[in-house]
């Protein structure tokens, strides 16, 4: 007898990422609905084109949101991911406590109070906060704390470009990054620097200057593959972890 699908309902169903990973993911995994502002989708099981093996083909019913939690218990999903919009923090939150599955927060933008309470609520189920899902941002960090060791006096920038669509500045990578590179010494704090423009999915340098030299890391994310990519391995990740906080770090290790 096979294994029967992983089942996912995304917050943000219908944005640039919903939308990729909707459209990418291989067999096992099975897109049973989501949310947007439009309302609650909700995977017409019913639907003779329904294929497991793509998520494209599936036909999804529009209901207004305050169904969700209803139509949630006629199908509950097993685990719940997020990327949509800090301001739908709350209801991500109650959503996944009620239903005590695992949540990938993938969202970026949230500011101190909200990750306090998303502290708080991995206390009863687990959640990954991940800004950055690439593999290769995971390594780039790991790699500048042993720059950063080598060079304790430099002074470090990081500059992040992302598409003109972006919300938030700066990007939730890099202040993970520059949170990860914190020090005690206030003249060597990294800064972050922005820019905004056209549609590349996002690129992150890191400028050590140290001295009559400069060491400058790049990561350069050429699609969105990268974070459909990550959101498998987090998703089999959280699904076999307890109750706790997460990040890319623990991943990746
Ligand atoms: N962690 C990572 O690796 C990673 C990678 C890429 C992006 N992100 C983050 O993921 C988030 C989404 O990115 P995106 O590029 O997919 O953005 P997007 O294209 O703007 O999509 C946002 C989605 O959220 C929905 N939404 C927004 N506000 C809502 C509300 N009040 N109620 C219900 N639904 C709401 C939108 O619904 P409509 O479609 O109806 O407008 C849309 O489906 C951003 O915070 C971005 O920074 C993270």
């Amino acid at each position: 007898m096979s294994t029967p699908p992983i089942k996912l309902f995304i917050f943000g169903f219908s944005g640039k990422m919903g939308t990729a990973i909707r459209t990418s993911l291989p067999q096992g995994f099975q897109v049973i609905g989501g949310l947007s502002q439009k309302g609650v989708h909700i995977l017409d099981t019913h639907n003779p084109l329904l294929s497991l093996c793509s998520q494209k083909k599936g036909s999804f019913g529009l209901h207004p949101i305050h169904q969700l939690t209803q139509l949630l218990q006629k199908n509950t999903p097993d685990i719940f991911l997020d990327f949509s919009s800090p301001v739908l923090l709350d209801r991500l939150l109650d959503t996944a406590l009620l239903f005590q599955k695992p949540l990938l927060i993938a969202t970026t933008g949230y500011t101190q109070k909200a990750k306090a309470k998303i502290k708080c609520s991995a206390k009863k189920i687990p959640i990954l906060l991940a800004p950055n899902l690439s593999w290769g941002i995971c390594i780039l960090t790991q790699i500048a704390k042993q720059v950063q060791n080598a060079l304790p006096n430099s002074e470090i920038v990081i500059l992040e470009k992302h598409h003109n669509q972006k919300k938030d500045r700066p990007s939730g990578t890099a202040k993970a990054i520059k949170s990860a590179l914190k020090n005690n010494n206030p003249h060597t704090q990294p800064h972050t620097l922005s820019i905004r423009g056209g549609n590349t999915p996002g690129t992150h340098e890191l400028y050590f200057y140290d001295g009559d030299e400069t060491i400058v890391l790049t990561h350069t994310a050429l699609s969105r593959t990268i974070y459909t990519n990550g959101t498998q391995k987090a998703i089999s990740y959280l699904l076999s972890h307890p109750p706790a906080l997460y990040t890319m770090n623990d991943i990746c290790h």
